[in-house]
């Protein structure tokens, strides 16, 4: 097949180089020139596990490549992909422009046998209205909704091995065209769900909201373990070991972050309000993972007392590990009132440094040892595995008090006792 990907982004060429290295003709098509400029000299702009591999192997192949209009176009596309952005506005909706344009601009640039899938993430009804935008202006072609739940990270397994395939039709065309482009896991047997376009869309927010939703309410059980002398971790494994609960998603931590969960929940709540239906469920979520924050930060000051000229190092900035993305991430939001308590700090991320250098303006180290270097305390923020193997003995000489606040729960706290380390974790004594 031949298929067109409007929006190179993380969903665009994520999507993009996994469909070329099933044997689709793909282009990754971007308004940004500089961003395909990169793409042409082979550089991705994005970091994913494992994804430089495909790439290459695709270009190699000329089953992918790329442009910044429908005018380099080789052939005529069976699909186009629209893999834009969906920004929040500042009331928390779903700013829908860029996939509108996309949209319009894909019809009026091809003929009708071409379809149009919607794969960025957009509130319900936002392809019925599409169809019928497109129908006012005499565009025949018909719109699919397809969305994606890759996540940052492990972005090409979950496409190698999805859980499910998720497809919005209206019609037996658009069916069938869905089936020959995912063929592959038709073969593996992975499961489908055919469905109409605005159950699809709605499924893609309500998986968001329902994950987001499982983090906050054990975050708030972490912090009742806190008071009453559980242990979370513990907790949330005998939780999981019930099927109707499962064990995914109940890790505690300083919140949930990245360019997903915050504005998708938040984009759910407004839609619910414009229907006049309230969400009970999802606000109190957004308000437990807005507190999040300042939660963290008191525990913190707590232990510690005045934060005023306390020197702290901040291991992780990005949002969860295995990325380089800093956006929403909870350590940002955990670093700017730290400052604000008048604490020194100094940060170190394997990955999120360069991001984070943009919207921050404090000290980065080049290790977790240089950031380390006459602390008072150590916060964990992200759990990278480097922070889970820390040589306590050279940490020991380069602090000058050994506190380490373990927000990811991920150390070993008797090993780091016998170094004569205290390590404050989240939801146990
Ligand atoms: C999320 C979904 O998991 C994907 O299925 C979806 O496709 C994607 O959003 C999207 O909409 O594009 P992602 O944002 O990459 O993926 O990250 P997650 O792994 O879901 O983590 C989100 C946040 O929750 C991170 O800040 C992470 O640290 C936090 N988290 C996750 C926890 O605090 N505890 C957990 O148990 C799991």
């Amino acid at each position: 097949m031949k298929l067109v990907f409007v929006g190179s982004g993380y969903v665009g060429l994520v999507s993009g180089v996994m469909l070329s290295y099933l044997g689709h003709e793909v282009v990754c098509m971007d308004s940004d020139e500089s961003r395909i400029n990169a793409l042409k000299n082979h550089k991705l702009p994005i970091y994913e596990p494992d994804l430089e591999k495909y790439f290459r192997e695709s270009i190699h192949e000329e089953y992918l490549s790329f442009a910044t209009n429908y005018k380099a176009l080789k052939f005529t596309p069976e699909a186009i992909f629209i893999t834009v952005g969906t920004p929040s506005l500042p009331n928390g909706e779903a700013n829908l422009q860029y996939v509108f344009d996309a949209t319009m601009e894909a019809a009026a640039n091809t003929s009708s046998n071409t379809i149009i899938v919607i794969k960025s993430t957009v509130p319900p009804g936002t392809g019925e209205n599409l169809q019928k935008q497109l129908r006012e202006k005499g565009y025949k072609h018909d719109i699919i909704s397809n969305p994606e739940f890759l996540r940052e990270g492990c972005a090409i397994k979950d496409f190698m091995q999805p859980d499910r395939i998720v497809v919005g039709v209206s019609n037996k065309k658009s069916t069938d065209l869905m089936k020959i482009i995912y063929e592959r896991f038709i073969q593996q047997e992975r499961p489908f769900v055919f469905t109409s376009i605005t159950s699809a869309e709605l499924t893609k927010y309500a998986s968001n909201a329902f994950l987001a939703t499982k983090i906050a309410f054990i975050n708030e059980m972490a912090n009742l373990c806190e008071k009453t002398g559980g242990d979370v971790d513990i907790v949330a494994k005998a939780m999981g070991l019930d099927p109707r609960i499962g064990s995914a998603f109940l890790q505690t931590g300083p919140g949930f972050g990245g360019s997903c969960f915050p504005k998708d929940i938040m984009a759910l709540e407004h839609l619910a309000s414009k229907y006049d239906m309230p969400c009970y469920v999802l606000s109190s979520v957004i308000k437990s993972n807005k507190n999040r924050s300042r939660d963290i930060v008191a525990k913190i000051k707590l232990a510690l007392g005045d934060l005023r000229d306390k020197m702290i190092a901040i291991l992780g900035l990005s949002f969860k590990a295995g990325t380089d993305d800093v956006r929403d991430s909870p350590a940002i939001e955990i670093i700017k009132l730290l400052g604000e308590e008048g604490a020194y700090l100094c940060a170190y991320d394997p990955a999120g440094m360069k991001n984070a250098s943009s919207i921050l303006t404090i000290n980065m180290a080049t290790s977790y040892k240089t950031a380390a270097r006459n602390s008072d305390a150590i916060v964990i923020l992200t759990e990278w595995p480097e922070f889970k193997n820390m040589d306590y003995n050279i940490l020991a000489q380069e602090m000058r008090e050994k506190v380490i606040f373990d927000y990811r729960n991920i150390l070993d706290r008797e090993e780091a006792a016998k170094a004569g380390f205290t390590v404050y974790q989240l939801g146990k004594r």
